[in-house]
C-alpha cells in the first residue's frame, strides 16, 4: 500500500468550487502517479472549518472515484493557517514512489516538494528578521541562511588574527586564507571557521559592530555573496540579510523588508542578550543598534537598502507569528 498526500485551496465556499476542486486534485494525483480510478483504495479529505458548503467525500463520488472507500472530516481551526483549504491522502495498491501534489494556495505548504525557489528578508539589526527567517523556513521545510552569521564569522577570525577590522588589506588576507563554512544540521545552520564551530562565539556583543565593519570592505562582500548564491542555487531557502534582495539575489521569488523603531529594535537585542547571561546597558546598545544602522547604510557597496520590489513590513508592534503569517499570506497571493 502506498499513501499520496495532496491539497488544494477554494476561491469561494460553494458546492460547485469544492466539486472543482476536488476533481482537480484527485485528477493530478492520477495523472502525475500514473494511476487509475480502480488504483485508489481509499481517501481522506479534511478541509479548513471555513467550508461548509459541500462534502469533499462526496465531490469525489461525483467525480468517478465509485470503487474506493472515501471519507471526509472537518480540522480545527489553526491560528494563521491556510484558508479554505481541502488535504487529501490516497490509499493505493501499486508499489510506486508517491508524488505528492499541491495545487493553487496550497502549494505553499509543501514548496520543498516544487523547484529550488529563495525568499529573501532585509533588514536592520533587532528588525526580527532571524527569528521570522528561522520560523518561516521551519514552516516551509526548507533551510534559512542566516548571511549575518557569515560576516560575524569572519569578524571573530579577524579579531583573533588581532588585526584592525578598519584595515581592508589585512582583512582580505585573513578571508582569503580562512576556510569557512556552513553546515545545515536539522535544518540549523552552524558557522565554521577553519573546521571550528563558532556559531556560539559569534553571538557575542562585541562582535555585532566588527562584523558591520567588516562587511563595508567590497572583497568581502564580493566573496561572501558569492557563496550565498552557491548555497541558494542548490536549495530552496530563506536568506536574511541587508542586501540579499538587491546585491545577492536580485531575482529572488519572494522579498521581504522588516522594519522598526529603533527603540523596538534595541529592546529586542536587549531582551535576547540578558536572556543569554551577558550584563548589557540599554542606552549604550540602542546607541550602538543606530551606528551600526549608520555604518550598515551607508558602504558604498550593497548597502542595507529595500529592494525597489520588496515587501515593507514593519514589525514595531507584531508578534513573530504575525510576521511569519503576513509574510506567508503574502507569497500565498504570488503563487
Ligand atoms: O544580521 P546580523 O546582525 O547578524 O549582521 C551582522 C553584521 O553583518 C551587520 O551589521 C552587517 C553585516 N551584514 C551585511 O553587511 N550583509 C548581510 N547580508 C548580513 C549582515
Amino acid at each position: 500500500m502506498v499513501v499520496i498526500r495532496g491539497a488544494t485551496t477554494i476561491a469561494v465556499d460553494e458546492k460547485e468550487e469544492i466539486k472543482r476542486a476536488v476533481a482537480e486534485l484527485l485528477e493530478q494525483i492520477a495523472s502525475c502517479n500514473g494511476l487509475n480510478r480502480d488504483e485508489f483504495v481509499s481517501i481522506v479529505f479534511s478541509s479548513t472549518s471555513d467550508i461548509h458548503a459541500y462534502y469533499p467525500a462526496k465531490a469525489a463520488r461525483e467525480a468517478g472515484f465509485f470503487s474506493c472507500s472515501l471519507f471526509s472530516a472537518m480540522e480545527p481551526d489553526i491560528e494563521g493557517g491556510l484558508k479554505l483549504c481541502i488535504r487529501a491522502m490516497v490509499f493505493v495498491e501499486k508499489n510506486i514512489l508517491p508524488r505528492h501534489i499541491y495545487l493553487r494556495g496550497a502549494k505553499i505548504l509543501r514548496r520543498d516538494l516544487s523547484s529550488v525557489y529563495n525568499v529573501a528578508i532585509d533588514g536592520p539589526a533587532g528588525s526580527g528578521k532571524s527569528t521570522v527567517a528561522n520560523r518561516l523556513a521551519a514552516d516551509l521545510n526548507i533551510v534559512h541562511l542566516d548571511t549575518g552569521a557569515m560576516y560575524r564569522a569572519c569578524a571573530v577570525k579577524v579579531i583573533d588574527a588581532g588585526v584592525d577590522v578598519e584595515d581592508e588589506h589585512a582583512v582580505v588576507d585573513i578571508l582569503r586564507a580562512v576556510k569557512l563554512d556552513v553546515e545545515f544540521i536539522g535544518g540549523v545552520q552552524r558557522t565554521l571557521v577553519d573546521g571550528v564551530d563558532v556559531s556560539e562565539r559569534i553571538r557575542q556583543p562585541h562582535v555585532s559592530m566588527a562584523a558591520s565593519t567588516v562587511s563595508k570592505h567590497p572583497t568581502v562582500r564580493i566573496h561572501l555573496a558569492e557563496k550565498q548564491r552557491e548555497i541558494a542555487h542548490k536549495m530552496s531557502c530563506v536568506l536574511d540579510g541587508r542586501d540579499i534582495g538587491t546585491f545577492v539575489l536580485p531575482d529572488a521569488d519572494y522579498k521581504f523588508f522588516l522594519t522598526a523603531t529603533p527603540e523596538v529594535r534595541a529592546r529586542r537585542r536587549y531582551d535576547e542578550l540578558v536572556a543569554k547571561g551577558h550584563e548589557i546597558d540599554f542606552e549604550a546598545l540602542k546607541e550602538e543598534i543606530v551606528r551600526r544602522d549608520e555604518q550598515d547604510t551607508n558602504r558604498a557597496v550593497a548597502p542595507l537598502k529595500r529592494a525597489d520590489d520588496a515587501i515593507l513590513i514593519d514589525t514595531s508592534e507584531m508578534s513573530v507569528e504575525e510576521v511569519v503569517s503576513a509574510i506567508k499570506s503574502k507569497m500565498q497571493e504570488r503563487i
